[in-house]
């Protein structure tokens, strides 16, 4: 196919550089993506963190095969259709307890601002109608809307945009590579950076501070693992003060960590969880906010006939999004994925953490089957070794991913350890090439 690439400008591409070197994938099966020209690229990041069950599962495209002839949409206000109610159900069964009403978005970005407005109407609702301050963390990334870059903590994402939300404050991050270089699993060293917390709610009032919202783990500023005692000490200090704790999963949701939701795997449950990606194997677009039930049930109020939530989007529970997370849901049941991850991240590190040493590598850090290699940034060009590194290795057959210098890799949870030794493999030779 003859293609004239100008007009489409493409998100968070380096537009002119990309264009003039493009790079195409035409198909995508199992573990691979096949180039335009006709080369198997083997896929480190799972997409971009949602192909869980790697690509072309025919359960989940025939379900959308399906669902798109038998009905292609349905009006979410004041009506609804069957799958919409069966795919809430079947994502609270495998939720952490108590987080089981599902409002469905269709994105990430839009799962950050329906929990920001939910945490805010919900006290609202109570009758603490000052509790409107949102609480984010350096380096924390929630989407591109304006809520999201406001609580998130990318400087880049954040400094185009103007005065964004007001009534935002951030805790410190948790990145202490001083201390934690290298570990392997929860780093030992920061719970005691829980305790910004403690601070911000001095300098605001905790009777201000309506949600905090944080990833378990920190994916797209360079995967950042929580360290040990870290998100029980967060939680602790929001229900001393009666402040939600919202869970960014959009990226660790559907077994990235090993257990369904990260939330499981650290053994703390927040108030509200966002998710998307893996929800729908990243085969249609869909997002969700879960709420414990307590949170839904303050909202219950008032006369019947009522909206209760003034909130909502023209393709929430889209039939065929519907239709591809009850597929995607069975998937990863048929196939263990939802833990397949623990079963594997031994195997995931001890790859990993054999690029200790190589030139430049400055940091391994890994949970489940996430992974990030930091590289020193080259003087005076920042980015740009990991850049050269992505360039190599897809050039090699294998695509992972990068952010600032760190390279991060979250692949199907479907793939096998020659995969995976294959993706650190080609790291290793491009490590080594573009030192
Ligand atoms: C933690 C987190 N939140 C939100 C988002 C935004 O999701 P989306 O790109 O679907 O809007 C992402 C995307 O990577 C993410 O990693």
């Amino acid at each position: 196919m003859a293609t004239d690439l100008d007009a489409y400008w493409m998100p968070f591409t380096a537009n002119r550089q990309f264009k003039k070197s493009p790079r195409l994938f035409t198909r995508a099966l199992g573990m691979h993506f096949t180039t335009d020209d006709g080369r198997q690229v083997l896929d480190g990041i799972a997409g971009l963190w949602c192909v869980n069950a790697g690509h072309g599962r025919t359960k989940i495209t025939e379900a959308i095969q399906r669902q798109a002839a038998e009905m292609d949409f349905c009006p979410p206000f004041q009506m609804a259709h069957p799958k919409a109610f069966a795919l809430a159900a079947k994502v609270a069964e495998i939720a952490p307890a108590g987080l089981n009403r599902v409002f469905f978005t269709n994105s990430g970005s839009e799962s950050v601002e329906t929990a920001l407005k939910m945490a805010i109407a919900y006290h609202r609702v109570r009758g603490e109608g000052q509790r409107t301050r949102l609480i984010g963390r350096e380096r924390g990334y929630h989407g591109v809307n304006f809520g999201g870059i406001s609580v998130g903590g990318i400087v880049a994402n954040r400094k185009m945009f103007g005065t964004m939300l007001g009534g935002v404050d951030h805790i410190r991050h948790t990145h202490d590579p001083a201390r934690n270089a290298f570990s392997t699993g929860q780093p030992a060293h920061g719970a005691e950076f829980a305790d910004d917390l403690e601070k911000v709610i001095a300098l605001h009032d905790a009777s201000t501070i309506a949600a905090v919202i944080v990833e378990p783990v920190a994916g797209s500023t360079g995967v950042l693992i929580p360290p040990q005692g870290y998100l029980q000490r967060l939680r602790e200090i929001c229900d001393r003060h009666g402040i939600l704790l919202i869970f960014d999963e959009v990226i660790t949701g559907f077994g990235r960590t090993g257990a369904p939701f990260a939330a499981q795997t650290f053994g703390v449950t927040p108030d509200l969880m966002t998710v998307a990606k893996g929800l729908t194997n990243g085969a249609v677009p869909m997002g969700a906010v879960l709420a414990k039930q307590s949170i839904h049930d303050t909202f219950m109020t008032g006369p019947e006939h009522l909206i209760e939530f003034f909130h909502g989007y023209t393709y929430s529970a889209h039939p065929l999004a519907c239709a591809a997370g009850l597929a995607t849901l069975e998937t990863y049941a048929d196939d263990g994925l939802l833990t397949r991850a623990s079963e594997l991240s031994g195997y995931f590190a001890e790859a990993l953490h054999s690029l200790k040493g190589l030139p430049n590598v400055i940091d391994i850090r890994n949970i489940g089957l996430v992974g990030g290699i930091e590289l020193s940034p080259r003087a005076g060009a920042p980015a740009q070794r990991a850049y050269d590194v992505f360039l190599d290795c897809y050039q090699a057959g294998v695509l992972i991913r990068t952010t600032g210098d760190t390279i991060a890799l979250s692949p199907p949870l479907i793939i096998e350890r020659q995969q995976i030794d294959q993706i650190v493999g080609t790291l290793a030779t491009a490590i080594k090439r573009v030192a």
